[in-house]
């Protein structure tokens, strides 16, 4: 079973028997982070978009940990040649690959995906993870779009959704989100991090727990949970 530990902000750290997966890890520059990028372990890197809050600390953490990063086309490219990124693997939407851990989907975002630099980064994305017989889904940065019911095909073990608002959906949506997606469960992120995203998430929980049938989690910055 996958053990999950929310890194603050829109960062994960996905555990399974073998492997540590992160996604979007953001630590030095995040003010509710409580791992370190000079400390933290990886096998795998999963990055949504090109936003520093997503990618600010991924070169030095592959760097130090030899890990693979998995992200967009775009963003592969940009990780290989401006940071001597090893063998990054590149997809693009709709696109899924077979990895060691276990299967990944990129699936669409609405945001945007400019990189730190100015670069051109591609599209945002979110992700499909089957690993250890679970499938999770993670929107990213992203506002409600309907074909979330698609991307529930085949069940959701759990979603995690951004309840922000401001540069993402907010509780409304995401509840809307959850209705479409049929989670077992759900979970919240990108909030919290700075005054403009500041949510309340118990009121968020009890939303999920009255206006759908999933079960919602509130995971605590640096709390491993079972999926
Ligand atoms: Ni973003
Ligand atoms: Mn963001």
């Amino acid at each position: 079973m996958p053990t999950l530990t929310w890194l603050g902000h829109g960062g994960w750290s996905i555990k399974t028997a073998e492997h540590t997966i992160l996604l979007d890890p953001f630590l030095t520059d995040c003010p509710t982070a409580t791992e370190s990028a000079d400390s933290i372990a990886a096998d795998f890197i999963l990055v949504s978009h090109g936003h520093f809050d997503h990618i600010a600390d991924v070169p030095a953490i592959a760097k130090r940990t030899g890990a693979t990063v998995v992200a967009i086309f775009e963003i592969a490219q940009w990780l290989e040649k401006n940071h001597e990124i090893q063998g990054p693997i590149g997809m693009n939407i709709g696109g899924a690959t077979e990895l060691p851990f276990g299967n990944v989907k990129m699936t669409q975002a609405l945001h945007s995906s400019q990189l730190p630099d100015g670069s051109y980064g591609g599209e945002p994305a979110g992700f499909v993870l089957t690993l250890e017989g679970k499938r999770i889904y993670f929107a990213c940065d992203t506002g409600l779009f309907s074909d979330m019911q698609v991307i529930s095909a085949g069940g959701l073990d759990l979603a995690v959704l951004p309840i922000g608002d401001l540069f993402t959906m907010g509780i409304t949506d995401s509840v809307a989100a959850t209705l479409m997606l049929q989670p077992t469960k759900v979970a919240p992120a990108h909030y919290g991090t700075w005054p403009p995203i500041e949510q309340d998430a118990e009121a968020w929980a009890e939303r999920i727990r009255t206006e759908t049938s999933a079960v919602p989690l509130v995971p605590v910055i640096g709390e491993a949970f079972e999926v």
